[in-house]
């Protein structure tokens, strides 16, 4: 089987490459930017004249939550556009196609996690474009996934994890929002549970929808405490609230997903945020 991986370079593809070495029957394409600029809809088409795939993992985004403020055709480009023209080529040719989505959909005034069926109100040019793709992607005949996750870490790339070890390396003043709710997602354990369900995914006829993060609920605040405690580095982390930051995109204030739907279909377990926390800090430290 091929399988095409778009944003190699990322933070998910980073992970996905790591862990396709333990799939030596399937043939992966990783490609990036540097190879093929998505928004070229000309070179896109050439590229898939060109190649045959069975599935097409599309993790390739604009991820600049802020920058997309101020560019929002860029976003709209990236985040809308191309997943909608990805999925008319994947179903014209039978691929099937995996589309990352984004917690920030939601508005964040729920009180309980979201499920895939709560309805969407993204609030930031970044999810209002995420979402517009999940909509171009359900407009074609394409199957396959669109699988919600939230606040994406690896060792790969620039993270919130990263930022707050380099803040606390060089005892930086950390100050972090308390009151913003939802889970991080270790990238790796979102690569795996992808690499888990392919095979099922091959056998399916229509899109689903799901949600994946880890499992478990905290603040960015909870976050970087745990972050410096595991890592051992002597740093203070204080408490702030979200009206004492200058973020230039609105961000939810809750933003957990629910995860029930996801591990029913496909027997997955997923882990607790912590432990997968622990698990990229001992790879980075
Ligand atoms: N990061 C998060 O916290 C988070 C949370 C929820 C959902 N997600 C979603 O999860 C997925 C993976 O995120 P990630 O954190 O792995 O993203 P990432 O690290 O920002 O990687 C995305 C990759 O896509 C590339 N890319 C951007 N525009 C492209 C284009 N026009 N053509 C080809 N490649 C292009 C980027 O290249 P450049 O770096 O050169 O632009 C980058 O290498 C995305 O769909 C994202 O929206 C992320």
């Amino acid at each position: 089987m091929n399988i095409l991986v778009t944003g190699s370079n990322g933070q998910l593809g980073n992970e996905i490459q790591e862990l396709s070495r333990q799939y030596p029957s399937w043939s992966f394409r990783f490609i990036d930017i540097n190879e093929l600029d998505l928004s070229s809809q000309k070179d896109v088409r050439t590229f898939f004249s060109m190649n045959q795939f069975g599935l097409v993992v599309h993790c390739a985004a604009y991820t600049a939550v802020d920058k997309a403020e101020q560019d929002p055709l860029r976003a709209m480009t990236v985040n809308a556009t191309v997943p909608g023209q990805l999925a008319a080529l994947c179903a014209a040719s039978g691929t099937r196609m995996i589309l990352i989505s984004t917690d920030y959909v939601f508005n964040g005034r729920n009180f309980k996690p979201y499920s895939e069926k709560d309805p969407v109100d993204p609030l930031s040019v970044y999810g209002r474009s995420k979402y517009e793709g999940e909509k171009a992607m359900q407009k074609e005949s394409v199957a396959g996934l669109i699988l919600r996750t939230s606040w994406l870490y690896s060792g790969y790339g620039s993270n919130f994890v990263k930022s707050i070890l380099n803040k606390a390396k060089k005892q930086e003043p950390l100050r972090v929002v308390f009151d913003q709710i939802g889970t991080p997602t270790y990238a790796r354990d979102l690569a795996k549970a992808i690499l888990e369900v392919i095979p099922e995914v091959m056998k399916m006829n229509s899109l689903e929808l799901y949600h994946f993060s880890n499992e478990g609920a905290i603040s960015w605040y909870d976050f970087a405490k745990a972050i410096v405690d595991i890592a051992e580095i002597p740093a203070s982390v204080s408490p702030i609230e979200t009206r004492e930051l200058t973020q230039i995109a609105e961000r939810p204030f809750y933003s957990v997903l629910n995860k029930a739907a996801i591990r029913e279909r496909f027997g997955i377990t997923i882990p607790y945020w912590r432990d997968s926390l622990k698990d990229c800090l001992s790879k980075l430290l």
